[in-house]
C-alpha cells in the first residue's frame, strides 16, 4: 500500500512539474473537509497529529463556531444554501419534514452553493455523504445539481463503514462490500483533486467522510416513505475503525468534565426525566468514544493526503482548506446516550479550522456559524455574497479583520430544533421512572447563544413551554438553570452582566423572538428589528436603562408554542413578530 501511494506521489510530482502553467487564474481553489457529528468539546481534535500539522498549525481555529440545528441534513442544508432552517424547512433527516426530497421539493436543487460557484466560474466537485435519505433509489431522480464530478455516499448504506455504496457522475451505484469507507473515500478524493487541478478553472472540493458518524446497519433502515416509524428498527451502533487503528488509545475515555453523568439531572423536557447512566452502560459508552477517535484517524490520513498532493501540485499556498463537521457529538454528559440533537455546547459549538492565503496561525474567538460559510465560500470565489437569501456573513479570515469584527460583529447564534432525541448505541434512553424509550420526545426548542464581552449565555424556550437560562461564565457544563420558573426563588437573583436576570431575560426574549424568524439581515442584525434606529447592536446596548420600561413593559410577543410538532409548523409556534421600540 505504501509502496502504491509512494508512486502515486511520485507521478503527481512527475505531472505537477510538467503542467503547473495550467493553472491559468488567481482566484484560490476552495477545500472543504466536512466529517459527520464530530465533537469539539471532547478533545476528537486533540487526536489528529496530521490536521494538527498540516492545518490548525498554519491556520485559525475558530473557537466560538456554531451548528444552527444539531443534526446532519439540516445543517448540511444550512451549509450548502447559507440559510438557517427555518428558512429552508428542511428540518429533519426523512422525509416528510427532511432528507435529500425535501430539499429538492424546497427549489433548492436549482439554488445552492455549487451551483452559484458554477455561475462564478468555479469547477465544482464533491465526494462522501450529500444528504440524508439520498438513496440507491432516488440518486437519479432528479441528480444533485451544481456539481461538475462528484461520487456521493447513498443510504441505506452511507453510514456502514465495510458496505458503501458510492455512486459517481451520472453512472448507477456502486457496492463497495467489505472495503473500508474511508479509504475508498480518499482515493475518490484525490482522484477529483486531480480533475481540479487539471480543469482549468479554480476548484472547489467537498470531501466528507462518515466518520465519527456511528455505524448504521443498512437491513434497519426503513423506507423513509413507507409504513411505520423508521427510527424504531435503526440501528445504529460504535463506528468501526480501520483494522490498521483498531489497537489505538487503550483506556481512552470521554473526559469527566462536571456535566459527565451528573448526580442531578440536568436540561428540560425529556432530558430532565434521564434515569443517571449505570456502569455498565458508562463502559459501553467510554468504548464507543475510543471507535470514534480510531474511526478519525483515516480521516487524519485523507487531510494528509490531500494537503500532501496540493504541494506537490504547488498550489497549496493558493487554496483554502476549510476543516469541520455538520454538528457536534454529546456522550454520556447530561446523563445522555451518545447522540446529538440537543442545545447544549457539546452538540453545537463545533470546530472550524481555516487556513489559506492570509489567514493567520492561531485562534479566534469571534462568533461564527455555518450559516456564515456559504458567504465566505462565495467571497472568496468572487461571488454575489451580498445575495440578500444568505442568512450569515463572510468569516474575516485575516488578522486585521479577526481583529475589527472581535468588536463589530454579530454576538450571537440562533439555534433551533424540531423532532425527537435518538439514542445512538445499544441503549436507549432511561427514564427517572423506569421506563425505557426509544427516543427523546418533544424535542423541539428554540434558543440563542449569547457571547459578549463579559457575558456568555444559552437561552431557550422549548415546545413544552419550559425555558432554561445557563451563564456559561460560571457554568460551563450548563448544569444551574438560571431561569426564574425553574430557580429557587431567593432575595438574591443572579446577576447577568451585573444585572438582575430578572431585566435581562426580557431583552433575550425580544432577541429569540427576531432571530427564530429572520431572514438575511435580520439574522445578522437582529437588534435592527427591535431598535429600527440602529442605537442597540449588542446584549450590552440594549441593557441601558432608557429601555427598561419598554422590555418590562411593550414586549407582550414572547417566544412560546402552542404545542410540540416534529417539523416546522408555524401555527404551533406562537407569536411570530417582535415588537419595536418606538419611544424617546
Ligand atoms: C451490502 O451492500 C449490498 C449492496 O448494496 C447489499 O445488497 C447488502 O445487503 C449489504 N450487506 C449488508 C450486510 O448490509
Ligand atoms: C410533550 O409535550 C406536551 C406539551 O406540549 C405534553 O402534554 C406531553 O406530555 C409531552 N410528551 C412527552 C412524551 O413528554
Ligand atoms: C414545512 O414543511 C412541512 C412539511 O411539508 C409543512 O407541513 C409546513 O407547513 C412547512 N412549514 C412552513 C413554515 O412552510
Amino acid at each position: 500500500m505504501r509502496c502504491i501511494l509512494g508512486l502515486l506521489g511520485l507521478a503527481a510530482t512527475i505531472r505537477a512539474l510538467d503542467q503547473v502553467p495550467l493553472k491559468q487564474e488567481e482566484r484560490p481553489n476552495i477545500i472543504v473537509v466536512l466529517t459527520d457529528d464530530q465533537d469539539l468539546h471532547m478533545d476528537s481534535i486533540n487526536y489528529m497529529p496530521l490536521l494538527k500539522k498540516h492545518i490548525i498549525d498554519h491556520g485559525t481555529f475558530y473557537k466560538h463556531h456554531y451548528c444552527s440545528t444539531a443534526i446532519c441534513c439540516p445543517s448540511r442544508v444550512t451549509l450548502w444554501t447559507g440559510r438557517n432552517a427555518h428558512n429552508t424547512n428542511v428540518t429533519d433527516v426523512f422525509p416528510p419534514y427532511g432528507g435529500y426530497p425535501k430539499f429538492v421539493a424546497q427549489g433548492f436543487n436549482e439554488n445552492y452553493l455549487p451551483v452559484w460557484l458554477q455561475d462564478s466560474g468555479y469547477n465544482t466537485y464533491y465526494t462522501g455523504k450529500l444528504f440524508n435519505a439520498h438513496t440507491v433509489d432516488n440518486w437519479n431522480s432528479p441528480h444533485p445539481a451544481g456539481w461538475t464530478s462528484s461520487d456521493f455516499l447513498l443510504d441505506p448504506h452511507t453510514y456502514q463503514y465495510l458496505n458503501a455504496t458510492f455512486q459517481r457522475n451520472e453512472n448507477p451505484p456502486v457496492s463497495y462490500q467489505g472495503q473500508y469507507a474511508t479509504d475508498i473515500l480518499a482515493e475518490k478524493a484525490y482522484g477529483l483533486l486531480d480533475e481540479g487541478v487539471y480543469s482549468k478553472k479554480p476548484f472547489f472540493l467537498t470531501v466528507a467522510p462518515v466518520a465519527p458518524h456511528s455505524n448504521v446497519d443498512s437491513n434497519t433502515f426503513r423506507d423513509p416513505n413507507g409504513e411505520g416509524d423508521p427510527l424504531d428498527e435503526i440501528h445504529m451502533t460504535a463506528p468501526i475503525p480501520a483494522e490498521r487503528h483498531r489497537h489505538l488509545f487503550p483506556g481512552v475515555k470521554v473526559p469527566r468534565t462536571a456535566n459527565f453523568n451528573p448526580d442531578k439531572p440536568s436540561g428540560a423536557s425529556w432530558i430532565k426525566h434521564l434515569a443517571k447512566l449505570t456502569d455498565e452502560v458508562l463502559t459501553y459508552n467510554d468504548n464507543f468514544y475510543r471507535a470514534r477517535l480510531q474511526a478519525l484517524q483515516a480521516v487524519d490520513e485523507l487531510v494528509d493526503g490531500i494537503v500532501t498532493r496540493l504541494s506537490n501540485y504547488g498550489i497549496l499556498e493558493n487554496t483554502y482548506i476549510l476543516y469541520t463537521t455538520d454538528n457536534g457529538y454529546h456522550i454520556s454528559q447530561h446523563r445522555l446516550n451518545p447522540g446529538k440533537e440537543c442545545g447544549f455546547e457539546e452538540d453545537i459549538n463545533i470546530p472550524l479550522i481555516i487556513r489559506g492565503p492570509g489567514v493567520p496561525v492561531g485562534e479566534a474567538d469571534i462568533v461564527t456559524a455555518h450559516t456564515d460559510l456559504a458567504p465566505t465560500i462565495l467571497k472568496l470565489a468572487g461571488g454575489d455574497w451580498k445575495r440578500d437569501d444568505l442568512d450569515g456573513s463572510p468569516i474575516p479570515l485575516d488578522q486585521n479583520s479577526i481583529r475589527r469584527e472581535k468588536v463589530t460583529r454579530q454576538e450571537h447564534v440562533n439555534v433551533e430544533f424540531w423532532g425527537r432525541g435518538i439514542p445512538e448505541g445499544v441503549y436507549r434512553f432511561s427514564l427517572d421512572d423506569g421506563r425505557v424509550v426509544s427516543y427523546g420526545s418533544n424535542n423541539t426548542y428554540k434558543a440563542l447563544r449569547v457571547i459578549g464581552q463579559n457575558y456568555n449565555l444559552y437561552y431557550s424556550v422549548w415546545c413544552t413551554n419550559e425555558h432554561e437560562l445557563y451563564d456559561l461564565a460560571t457554568d460551563p457544563g450548563q448544569l444551574t438553570n438560571i431561569h426564574p420558573s425553574v430557580a429557587p426563588s431567593s432575595s438574591t437573583q443572579p446577576l447577568v452582566l451585573g444585572f438582575p436576570v430578572s431585566k435581562v431575560l426580557p431583552r433575550l426574549d425580544a432577541l429569540l423572538m427576531v432571530t427564530k424568524s429572520c431572514k438575511g439581515y435580520t439574522c445578522t442584525h437582529p437588534w435592527s428589528v427591535i431598535h429600527p434606529n440602529g442605537d442597540v447592536r449588542s446584549l450590552r446596548d440594549a441593557l441601558d436603562e432608557k429601555f427598561d420600561a419598554f422590555y418590562l413593559g411593550e414586549v407582550a410577543s414572547r417566544v412560546q408554542f402552542e404545542k410540540c410538532e416534529l417539523g416546522y409548523i408555524i401555527e404551533s409556534e406562537g407569536p411570530q413578530e417582535a415588537v419595536a421600540f418606538d419611544g424617546l
